[in-house]
């Protein structure tokens, strides 16, 4: 099995890479029952470099450190950055870079800009989000929460909804289902924010369809994982008003259905997913984003060599 240095896309990871940290990950959720700190990492630095917002992915990964016993260092808000003053993406990873962190915990806009900075910098770097690209990060996550829900990882049909042109997770999560054998993604969407070609065509085991109603594919699906229109990535706002509201999941539409698959969802969330479907059992999302903690403690237990 190869070593894990950079993480930019979730291809990079082989399945052998995956399995090692959907078991480790296991393993710290259970030692850190009761517990605070693990101590394994007393001496190390994690850096969060987020130029684009997110709640769940730089906490996780802050907390995971903090959990290792690593400390956690963060870059800040852009706005108090020399990034104002016009200084270059590429001369701010070379900064962070020279203060000699560890690990580099990466969110910044552009696809592609995540592989730049791990060519810049000596220090491993995470993807932890490239604009619509990749979020090789939350596909572990993914994995992980499917794994502990359903008890496995191969033979499942996972629908996954709302805005797969410009979200990043559907990319990493469509390349993660593929390296497990028998799965079957249905993308369901208008055809205006359908999954992009180059996504599918890196495919190479995992069977897929596009549907664009998911009434009539409720009760073939053992999961659907819902995503938020990302009205940022919009060039024009009015495409995004007549969008935003194409699929709404709710208790009332899901209590239509006799067999009810899991309900995911990485996190935020808009209208797309109601809070009258958090109590049911089928809610999945909160208990995704605290596994979130767990698997960064296992990606980074690897990335740095612990
Ligand atoms: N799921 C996710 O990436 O959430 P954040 O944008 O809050 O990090």
């Amino acid at each position: 099995m190869e070593r894990i240095k950079d993480v930019i896309s979730a291809i990079d990871l082989d399945r052998s890479n995956v399995e090692l940290i959907l078991s480790e990950a296991e393993i710290f959720q259970k030692q850190l029952e009761g517990k605070r700190c693990l101590h394994i990492a007393d001496d190390r630095i994690v850096m969060t470099v987020f130029l684009e917002p997110s709640t769940r992915t730089r906490l996780s990964f802050q907390f995971a450190a903090t959990y290792l016993g690593a400390r956690a260092m963060d870059f800040g808000a852009t706005e108090i950055s020399s990034i104002q003053k016009g200084e270059t993406f590429e001369d701010t990873i070379r900064m962070v870079d020279g203060y000699d962190p560890d690990v580099i915990v990466l969110r910044q806009g552009v696809p592609g800009n995540a592989k730049i900075a791990a060519d810049i910098s000596r220090a491993p770097v995470i993807n932890a989000g490239d604009g619509a690209n990749e979020h090789p990060t939350q596909a572990l996550t993914d994995i992980y929460t499917i794994k502990r829900e359903t008890g496995k990882v191969s033979g499942l049909t996972v629908g996954i909804m709302g805005d797969l042109k410009h979200g990043r997770t559907v990319s990493s999560l469509s390349y993660m289902l593929d390296k497990f054998g028998g799965n079957t993604v249905i993308y369901i969407a208008p055809e205006e924010l359908q999954v992009r070609q180059e996504v599918v065509s890196k495919l190479s085991k995992l069977r897929y369809e596009k549907a664009d109603s998911v009434e009539g594919v409720m009760e073939d699906i053992d999961i659907l994982y819902v995503t938020r229109i990302q009205k940022e990535r919009f060039s024009d706002p009015t495409e995004y008003e007549r969008l935003k509201g194409s699929y709404v999941i709710s208790r009332n539409f899901l209590e239509k259905f006799k067999k009810r698959p899991l309900i995911m969802h990485p996190l935020p969330r808009v209208d797309e997913l109601t809070n009258d479907v958090d109590s049911m059992k089928e809610a999945k999302y909160f208990e995704q984003a605290r596994n979130g903690v767990y698997v960064r403690m296992a990606l980074l237990k690897e990335v740095m060599d612990l």
